[in-house]
């Protein structure tokens, strides 16, 4: 039997069920197993599977007006289950070789990061000594020019864009920061009560903060500078996003990875997760860069207005935390960073 290459998968399998009712043809079955597979690669949903199934058996009935449809059903269903075992196994297969690429692709990551992460630290480190001897001498000439002079005024200014490059150099080396931190337990919702607070009067009225906290009492191992650094280091990138009008969305709630139900992403183990959620209404993020956004020094601002260190610092607080964290955005509606922290329970 030829089921028609060309036609599209509904005829092959109206087809294919027309032959089999004729003369349970084996042929007819293995062309049953290449449509469940054929289908799979069309991208038809699993949940679309069984009325596309219906669709065909009842386009095959309207040929056999006489019999009633069960029975139709009844005599073709080797065919039926094929395609359903088919398109079954071609299914998973794809799953599997999805997430395999997945995993890989998240290692390639991880090991990018953790270099960038070590070279920058070391070149950071180097810099801070060098900013130290800067700072010193200048403190030093400082004491010696006349109050008032403009050398006086001018190594003020020296002093200031040497405290600033100390700032940035800081930030380097929180991203880059292998040693443990000082974890105690913190509620998340507390840092973020926190960090807006501190955020305060820097916020544009025009952006509006919504909180869903499903549950406001979840409480993770962290550093509490570094938890709030994190939320200082998203909202205002969230802000920076919504050129005008915006929400911006914090949501707290827990997810349990279970390999049976519902596995982890690949760098967690099985476990309680707290889910701390950070979505803005703003411009989103092309899907050129988003796989770089995490870099250090990585940045689409224009130059003074962005390091490029923000995103890459939050990495490395979630990393420290044991948690992962991940983005989702399309360009024009808006992005949404989703952390997960393993839950602590005292
Ligand atoms: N909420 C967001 N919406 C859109 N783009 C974002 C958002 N957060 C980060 N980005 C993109 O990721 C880049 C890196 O962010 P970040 O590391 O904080 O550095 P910076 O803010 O200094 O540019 C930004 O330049 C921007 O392109
Ligand atoms: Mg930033």
């Amino acid at each position: 039997m030829n089921a028609g290459d060309a036609a599209s998968p509904s005829l092959q399998y109206v087809q294919l069920l027309r032959e089999y009712w004729q003369h349970n043809g084996e042929e007819a079955l293995i062309c049953a197993a290449d449509l469940g597979k054929k289908l799979v690669h069309a991208g038809l949903p699993p949940e679309d599977i069984g009325e596309f199934q219906q669709q065909a058996l009842v386009t095959l009935g309207r040929d056999l007006p006489a019999i009633a449809l069960e029975e139709v059903a009844e005599r073709i269903t080797p065919p039926l289950i094929e395609v359903l075992v088919a398109y079954g196994l071609a299914f998973r297969e794809q799953t599997e070789l999805r997430y395999a690429l997945d995993i890989e692709k998240r290692m390639e990551q991880n090991h990018k990061m953790e270099a960038l992460g070590t070279l920058s630290a070391g070149i950071a480190h180097d810099f801070n000594t060098i900013l130290g001897v800067i700072l010193g001498y200048t403190e030093m000439t400082l004491d010696l020019a006349p109050v008032g002079t403009p050398t006086h005024r001018n190594l003020q200014h020296v002093i200031a864009a040497t405290l600033r490059a100390r700032d940035l150099v800081a930030r380097i080396l929180a991203f880059g920061r292998r040693s443990e931190i000082c974890k105690t337990p913190v509620r998340i919702a507390d840092s973020l009560d926190e960090s807006l607070a501190m955020l305060g009067m820097t916020l544009p009225p025009s952006v509006v903060l919504r909180t869903e906290l499903v549950q406001s009492d979840l409480v993770v191992l962290a550093d509490p500078g570094e938890m709030q650094q994190l939320i200082v280091d998203l909202t205002i990138n969230a802000v920076h996003a919504i050129a005008e009008r915006g929400v911006i969305t914090f949501a707290l709630d827990t997810v349990t990875f279970d390999p049976a139900t519902q596995p982890a992403p690949p760098e967690l183990p099985p476990g309680e997760y707290v889910r701390f959620r950070v979505r803005d209404s703003g411009c989103g993020i092309s899907s050129s860069v988003i796989d770089r956004i995490f870099e250090p020094f990585f940045t689409t601002k224009a130059v003074g207005h962005g390091s490029g260190l923000g995103l890459s610092v939050v990495y490395g607080i979630v990393q420290r935390m044991g948690g992962a964290i991940s983005v989702k955005s399309e360009l024009g509606h808006g992005t949404e960073f989703e952390m997960l922290y393993p839950r602590f329970i005292a």
